[in-house]
C-alpha cells in the first residue's frame, strides 16, 4: 500500500505523514514564508544555504532542469549528483512528500470511484464564448468528471455555487441535459450570465427551462442553509451534485461545511483557489475554518508552538501555484517574471514609490524572459503611486526615472 495514494489510506499511514509533512513545512517556513515581490528588498536571498547557491550559480536552464528531474520523473528517486546532500536531501523530501494526483472520489455511502480522467466534453464554439484557454480546459474537464459523478448516484440536478459567468453551466445543461440551479453572490454576473445564456445558447432548443440563476451569499449560517433550501424548493430539487470552480480562499471551506449539513447533496465536486485569501482569526493563529481534518489540527498544534500561524499568506500562495512539471517546463519564463517584478519593487522602494496592479492578471507571456519587454509592458500592468519627495510625480515621469 502506498501512502501517498490517497484513496488507500489508514489512519495510522495519515498520523505518520502528516507529522513529516508538517515537519517539512516548518523546517522550510524561510523558504515559503515571504513575498516574492520583495525577494531583493528585503534580501531574502540572503537566507538560501551558500551551497545551494554555489551548486546552482552559473547552471544553464537546461542544466538545471537536468539537476531538478527528480522532481518532474515519477519513477526516479534518485537526485542527481552535483548538488551539496542538504539540497539532495531537500529534493528528495518534497518528491517523497507528494500526493499523487489520483482521479479517486469518495462517495457520502463509501465506496471508491474510479473516473475517466482523460476525457473531455466536446463545447459547442457557441457556448466557448468568453471563456478563455484555461477555462475552457477547467469546464470541459469538470463536465465530465460531474456528468459521471451525477451518473453514479443518479442525481440529474447540479447546485453551482459561485457560478460566475456560468460558462460551466451552460455545458451541463446543454450537452447532457441537468436541471442546473447556478447560485452566485454578485448580482452583475447573473445578470451578465443570464445575458450571455440568452444570446449563445441553442435557439431552437433553448435551455432556460434547465439553468436557473439566483443571487444569494452563502455562509456558514443556519440562514443560508435555509435560503438554500428554499431554492431547492422553489426548483422541486430533492438529490443534488453540489459543484464549485475556482471556490476563492474561505468560500471552500464555507461550501464543505454546507455539504455535510444539507441533507439533499448526495455529491460534491469543490475545486478551491486563492488560499491566500482565506481569512485569519481575530487572535491571528491561523485560518478560520481552515479546511483541515481534526488530526492534521491537532498535529499542528502540537508541532507550530511559536507565535502567529504556520501557513501565512505568503506560504498559503504556494498553493495556487502551477505544478511543478509546467514549472520546469516554463522555468525561464517563470524566474525571469518573477525576478523583473522583484527588480522592479527593489527600484520602486528606492525611490519611494508604491507599486499597485492596474488589473487583475498582469502578462508575463507577452515578455517572457525578454527584460525590454517586460518594460514595455508593466507601465499597463502595473501603476506608481509616489509618496514622500516623490509625492507630485505622474506616472510617466515616474517611468522615465525608473528605465
Ligand atoms: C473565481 S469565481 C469562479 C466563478 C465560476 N465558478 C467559474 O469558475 O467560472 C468565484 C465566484 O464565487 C462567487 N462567490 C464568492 N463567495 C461567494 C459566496 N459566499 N456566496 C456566493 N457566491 C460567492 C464570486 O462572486 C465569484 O463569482
Amino acid at each position: 500500500m502506498d501512502p501517498r495514494n490517497i484513496g488507500e489510506w489508514n489512519l495510522t499511514e495519515e498520523d505518520a505523514y502528516l507529522e513529516r509533512a508538517l515537519g517539512f513545512i516548518i523546517r522550510y517556513k524561510w523558504l515559503h514564508d515571504f513575498k516574492i515581490t520583495r525577494f531583493y528588498v528585503d534580501n531574502i536571498h540572503e537566507n538560501l544555504p551558500q551551497e545551494w547557491v554555489q551548486a546552482s550559480s552559473g547552471l544553464s536552464t537546461e542544466e538545471l532542469q537536468t539537476q531538478l528531474d527528480v522532481l518532474r520523473n515519477s519513477s526516479s528517486t534518485e537526485v542527481r549528483a552535483g548538488f551539496p546532500e542538504s539540497l539532495r536531501m531537500f529534493l528528495r523530501e518534497a518528491k517523497d512528500l507528494c500526493l499523487k494526483r489520483a482521479m479517486l472520489g469518495e462517495g457520502k455511502g463509501g465506496g471508491a470511484l474510479e473516473l475517466e480522467s482523460e476525457h473531455e466534453v466536446d463545447i459547442p464554439r457557441r457556448l466557448m464564448y468568453g471563456m478563455r484557454p484555461k477555462k475552457l480546459h477547467e469546464v470541459s474537464r469538470m463536465a465530465v468528471l460531474i456528468h459521471q459523478i451525477c451518473q453514479k448516484y443518479g442525481l440529474r440536478t447540479v447546485l453551482d455555487l459561485g457560478a460566475g459567468m456560468g460558462y460551466l453551466d451552460c455545458v451541463l445543461a446543454e450537452v447532457y441535459a441537468y436541471q442546473v440551479i447556478a447560485v452566485e453572490s454578485d448580482g452583475c454576473r447573473t445578470v451578465n450570465a443570464q445575458r450571455r445564456l440568452s444570446r449563445h445558447s441553442q435557439k431552437d432548443r433553448p435551455i432556460s427551462n434547465l439553468l436557473k440563476y439566483e443571487a444569494l451569499t452563502i455562509d456558514h449560517s443556519p440562514g443560508s442553509l435555509r435560503d438554500l433550501r428554499e431554492v431547492l424548493n422553489k426548483y422541486g430539487a430533492s438529490l443534488i451534485c453540489i459543484i464549485g470552480l475556482h471556490c476563492c480562499g474561505s468560500f471552500t471551506p464555507i461550501i464543505l461545511d454546507l455539504f455535510a449539513r444539507l441533507d439533499e447533496g448526495k455529491a460534491l465536486v469543490c475545486v478551491g483557489c486563492c488560499y491566500h485569501l482565506m481569512r485569519y482569526s481575530k487572535n491571528q493563529s491561523g485560518v478560520e475554518h481552515c479546511p483541515l481534518s481534526k488530526m492534521a489540527k491537532q498535529k499542528l498544534e502540537g508541532l507550530w508552538t511559536k507565535p502567529g500561524p504556520l501557513l501565512t499568506t505568503a506560504s498559503l500562495r504556494l498553493a495556487t501555484q502551477e505544478t511543478k512539471v509546467r514549472w520546469l517546463k516554463e522555468l525561464d519564463v517563470h524566474v525571469s517574471c518573477h525576478h523583473f517584478r522583484a527588480v522592479l519593487e527593489l527600484a520602486a522602494c528606492s525611490r519611494n514609490y508604491e507599486i499597485k496592479k492596474r488589473r487583475r492578471h498582469t502578462s508575463p507571456e507577452q515578455y517572457g524572459s525578454d527584460a525590454d519587454k517586460f518594460l514595455a509592458t508593466v507601465f499597463t500592468d502595473y501603476q506608481l503611486i509616489g509618496y514622500g519627495h516623490a509625492a507630485n510625480r505622474t506616472n510617466d515621469q515616474s517611468v522615465v526615472s525608473l528605465q
